[in-house]
């Protein structure tokens, strides 16, 4: 067996894992199942520029696909609880290419490896007679993988936000930024022009099941959504292989591009039925060693493979 077929069969296991904990759902993906897809405009301000090459952050402004999720496998979950909320950005590039920056609304990941990943997921089954999971399995992971303690105490923490338009997002694991010989460590995060606005769990309680896929819309018939791309610069010694370590909340960042979201895109179907990659990069941005980037790009191809069967 090759190297690669050894990573797809692993990548399999834990999309397997995955329905297993959460319910299999034909024909949606196996995480952030319910979504809605908007198009609209990125424009960057050249302050990228003397650390990347990428062709989306020079000057010139380009068309935008973004998908925003429920981080749940089931597409039929409440809104109104505190779970994960997707971003996903589909660029499209000069030169007929495309490249995508996916976050979500925690600034770290849960995991610090595939196999930790799946080893968090075994832990997260259902029990098959009370249907729910066991706490202690829980409480013994994080005992003997106290790096998912801080991503496990921002998802208790997670707001309930007003729209998807009101919450921050982070692609949580470093890229490299390359411009000739130089390389640079940085990580990606989405700010809302409108602030960060949440509700509090009386008001969810009364909101619809898909209000945030409703609501959006409506706003968008009012005037356009904007949020601006701020990048964070990792000095030497910055963790760039552990999505559940923060990088010092003193590191330079810079604001590379503002993206405004004008409107839905006309065909849901077609959007829905991509796939949108972290590993999805263009000259100018490398995968760095972080080992999740490039897994999640086989499991989710393992996932469109499923869901394009309507499997
Ligand atoms: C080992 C770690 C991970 C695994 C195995 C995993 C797995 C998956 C799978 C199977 C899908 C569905 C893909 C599809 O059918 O198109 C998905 C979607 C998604 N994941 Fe992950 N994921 C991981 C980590 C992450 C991290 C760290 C983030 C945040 C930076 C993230 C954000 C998302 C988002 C936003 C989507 C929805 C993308 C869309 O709208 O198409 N995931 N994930």
């Amino acid at each position: 067996m090759t190297a690669e077929t050894t990573e797809t069969s692993f990548a399999t296991t834990v999309v397997d894992a995955m329905e297993q904990t959460t319910g299999k759902y034909p024909g949606y993906r196996r995480a952030h199942a319910r979504g809605v897809c908007f198009q609209g405009t990125f424009t960057p301000n050249g302050e990228a520029s003397r650390l990347t090459t990428a062709a989306h952050l020079q000057t010139s402004p380009v068309p935008v696909t973004v998908r925003f999720s429920n981080s749940n496998g089931s597409p039929s979950v409440a809104d109104g609880n505190r779970a994960g909320r997707g971003m996903a950005v589909r660029f499209h590039l000069p030169d007929g290419t495309d490249t995508d920056i996916i976050s979500v609304n925690l600034p770290v990941f849960i995991a610090s490896s595939p196999e930790h990943f799946l080893n968090l997921l075994g832990a997260l089954q259902k029990d098959p007679v009370t249907g729910v999971a066991d706490p202690a399995k829980l409480q013994a992971y994080l005992g003997a993988n106290p790096e998912a303690i801080p991503g496990f105490g921002e998802v208790a923490q997670m707001p309930i936000p007003v729209s998807y338009g009101t919450a921050k997002y982070w692609a949580i694991h470093a890229f490299n930024f390359v411009n000739s010989a130089k390389h640079q460590a940085i990580r990606y995060r989405w700010e809302p022009d409108l602030g960060l606005q949440e509700l509090s769990e009386a008001e969810a309680a009364t909101k619809s099941a898909e209000y945030l896929t409703e609501e959006l819309p409506e706003r968008l018939a009012k005037g356009p959504v904007g949020f601006t791309l701020r990048i964070q610069l990792a000095e030497p010694g910055d963790p760039t292989n552990d999505a559940t370590k923060q990088w010092p909340a003193d590191r330079t960042e810079l604001v590379v591009g503002r993206l405004e979201i004008v409107e839905p895109v006309e065909d849901q179907a077609h959007w829905a039925a991509q796939v949108f990659d972290p590993a999805r990069i263009t000259p100018g941005v490398e995968l760095g060693d972080d080992p999740i980037p490039a897994f999640r790009s086989l499991a989710y191809a393992v996932s469109f493979g499923r869901r394009s069967h309507n499997e």
